[in-house]
C-alpha cells in the first residue's frame, strides 16, 4: 500500500489515479487546505477502485503514527505542501512550517514505523536563479528566489542527510518542471483558489470569460519571440513518472530525477497553441515583466529516460484540449 500525501491536490489526484489503475492500493492524507474532498469520489469514478482517505495534517504526528499502524505502508509519495511562490515571500513561516517541518514530521513517523521508501515532490526551482538551462541533475542546488523554492531545497538536503545517516532509506527527489493539463476524463484537474498565478489556468479562465484578458509578462526577454520559455509537461505524464519512479526505491540511497519534457515553449507559443487546439480566442496584451521570473529554463530529460524509460508522451495539443475540457467541466461542477 502507498501513502500519498496531498493526494486530493492537482498533481496528487492524478498520481492516485495512475497508481490505482496500475493495481496499487492507495491511502491519501490531505488537510484539504487547497483541495476538495469531492476529488476522492472523482478518483473512484475514474478508476472504479476504492481509495482510503484521511482528512488531516502532515504535521499531526499522532495521526501519522496511527496511519502507519493501521496500514501496511510500503512506500510514501509526498506531495502535500504549500506552493504559491508569491505568497511564500509574504508568509515565509507558513511555508517553512508546512513544507519543511511537515516533511520532518512525515519522515520521523516513517522512521518510527520502519518505512524508509519515499518519493518527494521537488521542483525545478531548486536549481536556483543563476543556473543555465538545460538544468541537469548533476548541477548543485542554487539560490532560490523565494522561500517556497528554498523550502524545497531544504527538504532535499534533509532527505540526503537522512539517507547518509541510515543506508536503509531510499529516496527519490523528483524535480517537476511546469505541469499543466488535466485528466482526459474531465473529472480532475487544477482548482486554483481565486485569481490564478500560473499561466495555463489563467489562459483557460480568460478563454472561458471568467477573466477579461491575459497579461503576457514581458516581451523583451532574450528568447526567440521575447516572451519567457518554460518546460511544460502534461500532468498525466508526470503522474506516470511517479509510478515508474517507485522502482528506484528498490535501491537504497538518493535518486534525483528531472521530470520535464526536455524542451522549452514560450508564453506566446502557449497562447497560440491554446487557440489553435480549442478554436477559442484568448484576448491578451503585453505587460511589464513579472518580478522574479527567469527568462528561460528547461530540463535535461535524458537521465530519467535512460534509467527509467520515462519521457512525456502527451502533445502540446493534448495539454490544451485537456485543460479546456476541465475548465468547462469545473465551471459547471
Ligand atoms: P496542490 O495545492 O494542488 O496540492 C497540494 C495538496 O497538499 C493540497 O491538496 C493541499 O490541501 C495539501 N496540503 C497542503 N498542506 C497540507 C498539510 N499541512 N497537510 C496535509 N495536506 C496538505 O499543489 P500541486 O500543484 O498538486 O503540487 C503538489 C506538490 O508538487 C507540492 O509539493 C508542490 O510544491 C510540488 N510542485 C508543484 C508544481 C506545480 O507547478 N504545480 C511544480 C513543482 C513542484
Ligand atoms: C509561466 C510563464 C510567466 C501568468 C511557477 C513556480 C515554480 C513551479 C511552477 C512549483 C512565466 C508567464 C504567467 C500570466 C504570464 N511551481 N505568465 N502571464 O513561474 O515558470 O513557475 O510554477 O514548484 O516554482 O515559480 O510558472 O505558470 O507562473 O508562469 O505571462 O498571467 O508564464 O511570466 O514566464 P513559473 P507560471
Amino acid at each position: 500500500m502507498i501513502l500519498l500525501t496531498g493526494g486530493t491536490g492537482y498533481i496528487g489526484s492524478h498520481i492516485a489515479v495512475e497508481l490505482l489503475q496500475a493495481g496499487h492500493e492507495v491511502v491519501i492524507l490531505d488537510d484539504l487546505s487547497n483541495s476538495n474532498e469531492s476529488v476522492i469520489g472523482r478518483i473512484k469514478n475514474i478508476t472504479q477502485r476504492d481509495v482510503l482517505f484521511y482528512h488531516g495534517d502532515i504535521r499531526d504526528v499522532s495521526l501519522l503514527d496511527s496511519i502507519f499502524q493501521n496500514h501496511l505502508i510500503e512506500s510514501v509519495i509526498h506531495c502535500a505542501g504549500l506552493k504559491a511562490v508569491g505568497e511564500s515571500v509574504k508568509n515565509p513561516l507558513a511555508y517553512y512550517d508546512v513544507n519543511v517541518y511537515g516533511s520532518i514530521c512525515l519522515c520521523s513517523a516513517m522512521q518510527k514505523a520502519g518505512v524508509k521508501r519515499l518519493l518527494f515532490s521537488s521542483s525545478a526551482t531548486v536549481y536556483g536563479v543563476d543556473a543555465e538551462p538545460p538544468y541537469i541533475e548533476t548541477m548543485a542546488r542554487g539560490v532560490s528566489s523565494s522561500p517556497y523554492g528554498t523550502s524545497k531545497g531544504m527538504v532535499e538536503q534533509l532527505l540526503e542527510d537522512l539517507s547518509a545517516s541510515d543506508p536503509q532509506w531510499s529516496v527519490g527527489l523528483l524535480r517537476y518542471f511546469n505541469p499543466i493539463g488535466a485528466h482526459p476524463s474531465g473529472y480532475i484537474g487544477e482548482l486554483p483558489q481565486g485569481t490564478p498565478n500560473n499561466l495555463m489556468p489563467y489562459i483557460s479562465q480568460v478563454a472561458a470569460g471568467t477573466l477579461p484578458e491575459l497579461s503576457i509578462y514581458g516581451d523583451d526577454y532574450a528568447t526567440d519571440d521575447g516572451t519567457c520559455v518554460r518546460d511544460y509537461l502534461h500532468v498525466v505524464d508526470l503522474a506516470i513518472g511517479h509510478r515508474v519512479a517507485l522502482k528506484v526505491l528498490d535501491s537504497p540511497g538518493v535518486h534525483c530525477y528531472n521530470l520535464g519534457a526536455g524542451s522549452g515553449i514560450s508564453v506566446k507559443q502557449m497562447v497560440d497553441a491554446f487557440v489553435a487546439s480549442t478554436g477559442v480566442e484568448v484576448p491578451h496584451r503585453y505587460a511589464p515583466r513579472r518580478e522574479g521570473d527567469l527568462a528561460a529554463f528547461w530540463a535535461s530529460a535524458s537521465k530519467v529516460e535512460r534509467d527509467l524509460g520515462w519521457r512525456p508522451v502527451k502533445t502540446l495539443e493534448d495539454m490544451m484540449i485537456d485543460t479546456w475540457r476541465w475548465q468547462q467541466f469545473s465551471n459547471k461542477a
